[in-house]
């Protein structure tokens, strides 16, 4: 026991390689509730508890109430028991009222014992935060995730959003171990860039021209520029103080005086720069030739926020073979899909000596690795998301860990489409060799003809980006993509093309500029490797693991056309 006669904390971790709540004095729900006797065998330990109400109600006529706090740390909540006589009940029972308290862990009667293993018995209240019932946002009720979008502040206190929050941490944990198990470096690619990795002019850009051209309307009105007068008048001050300047020389004038008359010569100059240039400021965007004059932004050149770090991470992968990168990107689609997002997470491996083959094997491995980690470390939430949203949400995870992916070439697909078209089955999206393929053929594909993940190889170079690796056949890239079921596809990958003539050819053949790509030929131009990646969005992921529908529900701050909340 420690001096107050509390619980030490470290007498109540669940894990070895935790150590929960290490900087406070209080215990996470998790580590009481979490162990095998859920909690059982503390009965009779003093301890600290801090969470937030999910429901609170009075009984006993008012002499005491039972409270169902949680703490995050798991789905589930610990009960409290509080009487009247340590502090008025009515205070404790509004749903979202936060609390600290320290009390007795102590088994429930034995009527109540099958609900829960153990409950607290409220010593002393240490803090309260009130939540007025009348005005707050989240009552008991059960609420849609679409009404929840409109709280993303408050919206992490329900049981399904920090659900998915843990399983999203869980996923990002996993995703490093994988990669570091696997010697691969984490590098981190820049979010400013100044090119387009897929070329899909998909980017938003970042620029200071807009705020600064607002900034000087308004100065322009507060502060009027100089009139050509002004202008005129300023460099005839210029003009005399330079005659009286040399003067003074010509007279063999004293040094001082020359001193004196050369510094007001400089002042005057000074005052016609500044002139000068107020005079040239004009109100709107800075233009050269009719077009914007980028050579006046921030970065002295166009630029925009990343829609992946590929090309980037590349130049890491052609030095130091294995790395990662994984961090927001960015794209402007103007897509309002359940599976796009203007903002998401993006998960890029790239392996230098490495060919489509290895970039399969790594992404299938990758994947079944991911959940599995799901099942051994998050089990409680996923028999959550399994009981509320997906009942084949722990079935899946469990077949994908435990059955090789299903591999076909595009062409292979395409004529699996067209069977399926020719035994009456309805596409809304024509299915001929060449089109991209949509996202009912994915899932006709994944769900319907494989029932499992397909990773689907070589698909005609006209839809791919310019980066791929050209085939022999000259039709087809070297590219892949992993479908799953519900979500379709998960990721996208490719060999990457390694020969400087090719790669150079395929940038014009997509009618992209040369130079902002000269850095990237370097790579082809100096010591070339075979290399391969991909790219795993990381919010799909988090659908495909937990059964959630809309991918504005998976990430805590979703970014979509017309709304960037907080
Ligand atoms: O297929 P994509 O566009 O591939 C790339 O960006 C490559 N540069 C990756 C690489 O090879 N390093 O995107 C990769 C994945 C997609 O498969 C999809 O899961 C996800 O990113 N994704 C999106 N997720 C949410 N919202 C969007 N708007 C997305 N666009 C792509
Ligand atoms: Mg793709």
């Amino acid at each position: 026991m420690a001096d107050n006669g509390v619980l030490p904390v470290d007498k109540l971790t669940i894990s070895d390689t935790v150590e929960e709540a290490e900087f406070s004095q209080r215990v996470l729900i998790r580590s009481i509730l979490g162990r095998p006797d859920g909690g059982a065998g503390l009965a009779g330990k003093t301890l600290r508890v801090g969470g937030w109400v999910k429901k609170g109600r009075e009984q006993g006529k008012g002499s005491f109430a039972f409270l169902e706090l949680n703490d995050g740390s798991c789905p589930a909540n610990l009960q409290l028991i509080i009487y009247s006589d340590v502090a008025p009940l009515g205070q404790f029972t509004p749903t979202g009222t936060c609390l600290h308290v320290e009390g007795v862990l102590q088994m429930p009667p034995a009527d109540k014992q099958g609900k829960q293993s153990i409950e607290l018995k409220v010593s002393k209240v240490l803090d309260i935060g009130a939540a007025d019932p009348a005005k707050y946002p989240l009552p008991k009720t059960r609420l849609t995730l679409e009404f929840l979008r409109d709280y993303v502040h408050l919206r992490p206190r329900t049981n399904t959003i920090s659900s998915i929050a843990r399983i999203r941490n869980a996923l990002a944990y996993a995703t490093h171990t994988f990669f570091q198990k696997h010697g691969f470096l984490y590098v981190h690619t820049p979010i400013i860039t100044t090119s387009d990795c897929e070329g899909a002019g998909e980017m938003f850009q970042v620029t200071t021209l807009i705020n600064d051209s607002e900034k000087l309307e308004k100065e322009l009105i507060k502060n009027p520029p100089p009139s050509q007068q002004d202008v005129d008048t300023a460099r005839a001050a210029v003009k005399e103080k330079g005659e009286i300047v040399a003067k003074l020389k010509s007279d063999k004038a004293g040094k001082p005086a020359i001193t004196a008359a050369v510094a007001e010569l400089t002042k005057a100059k000074e005052n016609l720069s500044k002139v000068e240039e107020r005079f040239n400021q004009k109100p709107g965007l800075p233009k050269k030739d009719g077009k914007i004059d980028y050579i006046q932004d921030f970065f002295a050149r166009q630029a925009f926020l990343t829609v992946s770090g590929q090309l980037q991470v590349e130049t890491y992968a052609c030095a130091l073979s294995s790395v990662y990168t994984f961090g927001p990107t960015f794209r402007a689609e103007h897509s309002h899909t359940s599976r796009h997002l203007a903002e998401f997470w993006m998960v890029e491996p790239e392996l230098a000596f490495a060919d489509i083959e290895d970039d399969m094997k790594c992404a299938e491995a990758y994947v079944r690795f991911l959940c599995q980690w799901l099942l051994d470390n998050c089990l409680d939430d996923m028999e959550f998301m399994a009981e509320k949203f997906d009942k084949n949400a722990i079935q899946r995870l469990k077949m994908v860990a435990s059955t090789n992916f299903v591999r076909l070439s595009y062409t292979d697909a395409v004529t699996i489409l067209e069977e399926a078209v020719s035994k009456g089955h309805k596409f809304e999206n024509e299915v001929k060799w060449g089109i991209d393929l949509a996202s009912e053929h994915e899932k006709y594909l994944t769900e319907t003809k494989f029932e499992s993940p397909v990773i689907v190889y070589n698909y005609p170079k006209g839809i791919k980006a310019f980066y791929m690796k050209v085939n022999p056949d000259n039709k087809t890239v070297a590219a892949m993509d992993v479908l799953v079921p519900k979500v379709g596809e998960l990721i996208g990958g490719s060999q990457r093309e390694e020969n400087y003539e090719v790669i150079k050819e395929r940038i014009l053949e997509n009618g992209l500029p040369l130079e902002p790509y000269e850095w990237y030929l370097d790579l082809r131009r100096y010591g070339t490797v075979k290399h391969s990646g991909f790219g795993l969005g990381f919010e799909r992921m988090i659908l495909f693991a937990t059964g959630i529908d809309n991918i504005r529900d998976v990430i805590p701050f979703p970014r979509f056309p017309g709304r960037a909340d907080l």
